[in-house]
Protein backbone atom coordinates (compact mmCIF):
# COMPACT_ATOMS: atom_id res chain seq x y z
CA UNK A 1 0.00 0.00 0.00
CA UNK A 2 1.54 3.22 -1.01
CA UNK A 3 1.52 6.27 1.59
CA UNK A 4 2.44 9.65 1.36
CA UNK A 5 6.65 8.80 1.94
CA UNK A 6 6.05 6.86 -1.24
CA UNK A 7 5.51 9.86 -3.39
CA UNK A 8 8.72 11.95 -1.47
CA UNK A 9 10.83 8.75 -2.19
CA UNK A 10 9.67 8.77 -6.08
CA UNK A 11 10.34 12.67 -5.96
CA UNK A 12 13.60 12.13 -4.41
CA UNK A 13 14.76 8.98 -6.60
CA UNK A 14 13.93 10.72 -9.78
CA UNK A 15 10.89 8.38 -10.72
CA UNK A 16 7.75 9.87 -11.72
CA UNK A 17 4.34 9.39 -10.16
CA UNK A 18 1.47 8.67 -12.31
CA UNK A 19 -1.87 9.74 -10.90
CA UNK A 20 -5.71 9.66 -12.32
CA UNK A 21 -8.86 10.22 -11.62
CA UNK A 22 -11.80 7.11 -10.95
CA UNK A 23 -15.22 7.70 -9.67
CA UNK A 24 -16.97 4.34 -10.38
CA UNK A 25 -15.75 0.68 -8.88
CA UNK A 26 -15.13 -0.78 -12.36
CA UNK A 27 -12.20 2.26 -12.99
CA UNK A 28 -10.90 2.14 -9.83
CA UNK A 29 -10.78 -1.54 -10.40
CA UNK A 30 -8.45 -1.30 -13.22
CA UNK A 31 -6.62 1.50 -12.48
CA UNK A 32 -5.45 -0.38 -9.30
CA UNK A 33 -4.72 -3.69 -11.36
CA UNK A 34 -2.51 -1.20 -13.70
CA UNK A 35 -0.58 -0.19 -10.81
CA UNK A 36 -1.18 3.51 -10.75
CA UNK A 37 0.51 5.28 -7.94
CA UNK A 38 -2.59 7.19 -6.96
CA UNK A 39 -6.20 7.96 -7.54
CA UNK A 40 -7.89 11.01 -7.68
CA UNK A 41 -12.16 11.42 -6.91
CA UNK A 42 -12.03 14.16 -8.53
CA UNK A 43 -14.64 17.10 -8.46
CA UNK A 44 -14.63 17.05 -12.10
CA UNK A 45 -16.73 13.93 -12.03
CA UNK A 46 -19.28 17.05 -11.60
CA UNK A 47 -18.84 17.50 -15.49
CA UNK A 48 -17.46 14.21 -16.88
CA UNK A 49 -19.93 11.57 -14.89
CA UNK A 50 -22.49 13.80 -14.20
CA UNK A 51 -23.09 16.38 -17.01
CA UNK A 52 -22.84 19.63 -15.32
CA UNK A 53 -21.13 22.74 -17.27
CA UNK A 54 -18.46 23.13 -14.29
CA UNK A 55 -17.67 21.87 -10.45
CA UNK A 56 -19.48 24.04 -8.91
CA UNK A 57 -23.02 21.93 -8.31
CA UNK A 58 -21.42 19.27 -6.70
CA UNK A 59 -21.83 19.03 -3.04
CA UNK A 60 -19.76 16.90 -0.16
CA UNK A 61 -22.35 14.40 0.07
CA UNK A 62 -22.29 13.67 -3.48
CA UNK A 63 -18.70 13.29 -3.61
CA UNK A 64 -19.17 10.86 -0.65
CA UNK A 65 -20.82 8.17 -2.11
CA UNK A 66 -18.10 8.11 -5.54
CA UNK A 67 -15.61 7.88 -2.86
CA UNK A 68 -17.33 4.80 -1.57
CA UNK A 69 -17.45 3.03 -5.19
CA UNK A 70 -13.68 3.69 -5.90
CA UNK A 71 -13.01 2.94 -2.24
CA UNK A 72 -14.46 -1.08 -2.82
CA UNK A 73 -12.70 -1.28 -6.30
CA UNK A 74 -9.46 -0.35 -5.46
CA UNK A 75 -9.04 -1.44 -1.74
CA UNK A 76 -5.13 -1.36 -2.19
CA UNK A 77 -4.67 2.13 -3.61
CA UNK A 78 -3.86 5.10 -2.56
CA UNK A 79 -6.96 7.29 -2.81
CA UNK A 80 -7.70 10.82 -2.83
CA UNK A 81 -10.91 12.74 -2.28
CA UNK A 82 -11.27 16.12 -4.39
CA UNK A 83 -13.13 18.87 -1.53
CA UNK A 84 -15.76 20.47 -3.87
CA UNK A 85 -16.65 23.48 -3.89
CA UNK A 86 -17.25 25.37 -0.73
CA UNK A 87 -16.44 22.58 1.02
CA UNK A 88 -13.83 23.73 2.95
CA UNK A 89 -14.41 27.51 2.61
CA UNK A 90 -16.54 28.68 5.74
CA UNK A 91 -14.66 27.58 8.71
CA UNK A 92 -11.27 25.11 9.49
CA UNK A 93 -14.32 22.77 11.49
CA UNK A 94 -16.42 22.94 8.33
CA UNK A 95 -13.17 22.25 6.60
CA UNK A 96 -12.29 19.46 8.85
CA UNK A 97 -15.88 17.69 9.57
CA UNK A 98 -15.88 17.64 5.71
CA UNK A 99 -11.96 15.90 5.34
CA UNK A 100 -12.73 13.67 7.70
CA UNK A 101 -16.08 12.86 5.81
CA UNK A 102 -13.98 11.53 3.01
CA UNK A 103 -11.26 9.84 4.68
CA UNK A 104 -14.38 7.76 7.16
CA UNK A 105 -15.36 7.45 2.93
CA UNK A 106 -12.30 5.03 2.18
CA UNK A 107 -10.20 8.32 0.52
CA UNK A 108 -6.66 8.21 2.41
CA UNK A 109 -6.19 12.36 1.80
CA UNK A 110 -7.70 15.06 0.39
CA UNK A 111 -6.87 17.67 -1.99
CA UNK A 112 -7.65 21.50 -1.50
CA UNK A 113 -7.86 24.63 -3.80
CA UNK A 114 -6.07 27.42 -3.82
CA UNK A 115 -3.40 28.84 -0.75
CA UNK A 116 -4.26 31.85 1.58
CA UNK A 117 -4.30 31.84 5.19
CA UNK A 118 -7.26 30.21 5.62
CA UNK A 119 -6.24 27.04 3.75
CA UNK A 120 -2.85 27.08 5.61
CA UNK A 121 -4.88 26.70 8.41
CA UNK A 122 -6.74 23.96 7.44
CA UNK A 123 -3.97 22.38 6.12
CA UNK A 124 -1.95 22.62 9.62
CA UNK A 125 -5.54 21.40 11.24
CA UNK A 126 -5.97 18.17 8.78
CA UNK A 127 -2.57 16.94 8.83
CA UNK A 128 -2.43 17.40 12.89
CA UNK A 129 -5.45 15.34 12.65
CA UNK A 130 -4.01 12.64 10.52
CA UNK A 131 -5.58 13.63 7.32
CA UNK A 132 -2.60 14.23 4.39
CA UNK A 133 -3.35 17.04 2.25
CA UNK A 134 -2.40 17.57 -2.02
CA UNK A 135 -2.36 21.53 -2.59
CA UNK A 136 -3.45 22.48 -6.16
CA UNK A 137 -2.02 26.04 -7.57
CA UNK A 138 -2.32 27.50 -10.98
CA UNK A 139 -5.12 27.41 -12.72
CA UNK A 140 -7.91 26.23 -9.67
CA UNK A 141 -11.27 25.46 -11.27
CA UNK A 142 -13.14 26.38 -8.01
CA UNK A 143 -12.03 29.89 -8.79
CA UNK A 144 -12.94 29.93 -12.80
CA UNK A 145 -15.69 32.93 -12.09
CA UNK A 146 -12.10 35.12 -10.38
CA UNK A 147 -10.18 33.55 -12.86
CA UNK A 148 -12.40 34.57 -16.00
CA UNK A 149 -12.13 30.86 -18.19
CA UNK A 150 -9.34 28.30 -18.67
CA UNK A 151 -6.13 30.90 -18.83
CA UNK A 152 -2.80 29.72 -18.54
CA UNK A 153 -1.15 30.42 -15.17
CA UNK A 154 2.44 31.52 -14.23
CA UNK A 155 3.57 33.15 -17.89
CA UNK A 156 5.65 35.97 -16.16
CA UNK A 157 8.24 35.52 -13.86
CA UNK A 158 6.55 37.35 -11.51
CA UNK A 159 3.60 35.26 -11.38
CA UNK A 160 5.77 32.24 -11.41
CA UNK A 161 7.21 33.44 -8.19
CA UNK A 162 4.13 34.00 -6.99
CA UNK A 163 2.89 30.62 -7.33
CA UNK A 164 6.23 29.10 -5.73
CA UNK A 165 5.82 31.17 -2.84
CA UNK A 166 2.07 29.84 -2.27
CA UNK A 167 3.56 26.33 -2.89
CA UNK A 168 6.35 26.63 -0.42
CA UNK A 169 3.44 27.84 2.04
CA UNK A 170 1.71 24.49 1.32
CA UNK A 171 4.74 22.58 1.98
CA UNK A 172 5.80 24.25 5.22
CA UNK A 173 1.76 24.11 6.35
CA UNK A 174 2.25 19.79 5.80
CA UNK A 175 0.90 19.53 2.04
CA UNK A 176 2.57 16.11 0.87
CA UNK A 177 2.42 17.34 -2.15
CA UNK A 178 0.98 20.23 -4.89
CA UNK A 179 -1.14 19.50 -8.32
CA UNK A 180 0.29 21.98 -11.13
CA UNK A 181 -2.20 23.34 -13.41
CA UNK A 182 -1.94 25.20 -16.99
CA UNK A 183 1.44 26.00 -16.59
CA UNK A 184 4.16 26.64 -18.79
CA UNK A 185 6.54 23.31 -19.17
CA UNK A 186 8.85 26.19 -17.93
CA UNK A 187 7.49 27.50 -15.42
CA UNK A 188 6.46 24.07 -13.68
CA UNK A 189 10.01 23.20 -13.80
CA UNK A 190 11.27 26.09 -11.81
CA UNK A 191 8.45 25.35 -9.08
CA UNK A 192 9.41 21.63 -8.90
CA UNK A 193 13.38 22.31 -8.65
CA UNK A 194 12.66 24.82 -5.99
CA UNK A 195 9.98 22.65 -3.57
CA UNK A 196 10.62 19.29 -1.61
CA UNK A 197 7.54 18.16 -2.01
CA UNK A 198 6.23 16.45 -5.43
CA UNK A 199 4.51 18.68 -8.13
CA UNK A 200 2.03 16.72 -9.56
CA UNK A 201 1.40 18.80 -13.21
CA UNK A 202 -1.56 18.46 -15.55
CA UNK A 203 -1.02 20.59 -18.49
CA UNK A 204 1.95 21.56 -16.56
CA UNK A 205 4.71 19.91 -19.36
CA UNK A 206 6.94 16.84 -18.44
CA UNK A 207 9.25 18.46 -15.49
CA UNK A 208 6.89 17.73 -12.60
CA UNK A 209 7.60 15.21 -10.63
CA UNK A 210 4.51 13.31 -11.78
CA UNK A 211 1.25 13.86 -13.68
CA UNK A 212 -2.89 13.90 -12.95
CA UNK A 213 -5.02 13.53 -15.96
CA UNK A 214 -9.05 12.80 -16.14
CA UNK A 215 -8.95 9.22 -17.07
CA UNK A 216 -11.88 9.73 -19.46
CA UNK A 217 -10.42 12.12 -21.15
CA UNK A 218 -7.41 10.37 -21.83
CA UNK A 219 -8.93 6.90 -22.58
CA UNK A 220 -11.57 9.02 -25.07
CA UNK A 221 -14.62 8.14 -23.57
CA UNK A 222 -15.47 11.91 -22.53
CA UNK A 223 -16.05 13.66 -25.55
CA UNK A 224 -17.60 17.20 -25.24
CA UNK A 225 -13.72 18.88 -25.23
CA UNK A 226 -10.64 18.34 -25.66
CA UNK A 227 -7.80 20.18 -23.94
CA UNK A 228 -4.45 20.48 -25.62
CA UNK A 229 -2.57 18.80 -22.50
CA UNK A 230 -4.99 15.61 -23.21
CA UNK A 231 -3.48 12.88 -25.21
CA UNK A 232 -5.52 10.11 -25.91
CA UNK A 233 -4.53 6.53 -24.92
CA UNK A 234 -7.80 4.41 -26.32
CA UNK A 235 -10.88 5.53 -28.06
CA UNK A 236 -13.51 4.03 -25.24
CA UNK A 237 -16.09 6.71 -27.76
CA UNK A 238 -15.87 4.62 -30.58
CA UNK A 239 -15.63 1.34 -29.21
CA UNK A 240 -18.73 2.20 -26.84
CA UNK A 241 -20.42 3.36 -30.15
CA UNK A 242 -20.01 0.65 -32.10
CA UNK A 243 -20.73 -1.59 -29.73
CA UNK A 244 -24.33 -0.46 -28.85
CA UNK A 245 -24.92 -0.30 -32.60
CA UNK A 246 -23.72 -3.85 -33.57
CA UNK A 247 -26.29 -4.80 -30.09
CA UNK A 248 -29.33 -2.93 -32.05
CA UNK A 249 -28.56 -4.16 -35.51
CA UNK A 250 -28.73 -7.99 -34.01
CA UNK A 251 -31.66 -6.87 -31.66
CA UNK A 252 -33.46 -6.14 -34.87
CA UNK A 253 -32.51 -9.29 -36.80
CA UNK A 254 -33.09 -11.27 -34.09
CA UNK A 255 -29.41 -12.77 -33.84
CA UNK A 256 -29.26 -11.67 -30.40
CA UNK A 257 -29.88 -12.95 -27.83
CA UNK A 258 -28.67 -16.25 -29.58
CA UNK A 259 -28.70 -20.12 -27.81
CA UNK A 260 -25.66 -19.44 -26.34
CA UNK A 261 -27.07 -16.57 -24.37
CA UNK A 262 -30.18 -18.24 -23.48
CA UNK A 263 -31.92 -20.91 -20.98
CA UNK A 264 -33.32 -23.99 -22.81
CA UNK A 265 -36.46 -26.01 -21.46
CA UNK A 266 -36.37 -29.27 -21.90
CA UNK A 267 -38.03 -31.15 -24.51
CA UNK A 268 -40.52 -33.58 -22.55
CA UNK A 269 -41.56 -29.86 -20.92
CA UNK A 270 -41.76 -28.65 -24.25
CA UNK A 271 -44.35 -31.73 -25.70
CA UNK A 272 -46.49 -31.20 -23.12
CA UNK A 273 -47.47 -27.38 -24.23
CA UNK A 274 -46.81 -28.09 -28.19
CA UNK A 275 -43.86 -25.66 -28.10
CA UNK A 276 -41.81 -26.25 -31.41
O1 LIG B 1 -11.12 17.29 -10.42
C1 LIG B 1 -10.12 16.81 -10.97
O2 LIG B 1 -10.22 15.77 -11.64
C2 LIG B 1 -8.85 17.51 -10.77
C3 LIG B 1 -7.67 17.31 -11.65
C4 LIG B 1 -6.40 17.74 -11.03
C5 LIG B 1 -7.55 16.18 -12.54
O3 LIG B 1 -8.77 18.30 -9.88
Amino acid sequence: MKTVSTFQTLKENNEKIAMLTAYDYSTAKSLEQAEIDAILVGDSLAMVALGYENTYNITIDEMLIFIKAVSRGAKNSFIIGDMPFMSYNLSIEQGLDNASKMIKAGANAVKLEGCNEHILNLVRRCVESGIPVLGHLGFTPQLMNTIGGHKIQGKTADKIETILKSAKKLEEAGCFGVVLELLPADSAKYITENLKIPTIGIGAGVNCSGQIVVTDDILGKFTDFKPKFVKHFANIHNETFNGIKNYIEEVKNRKFPSENESFLLDNSEKEKLAIK
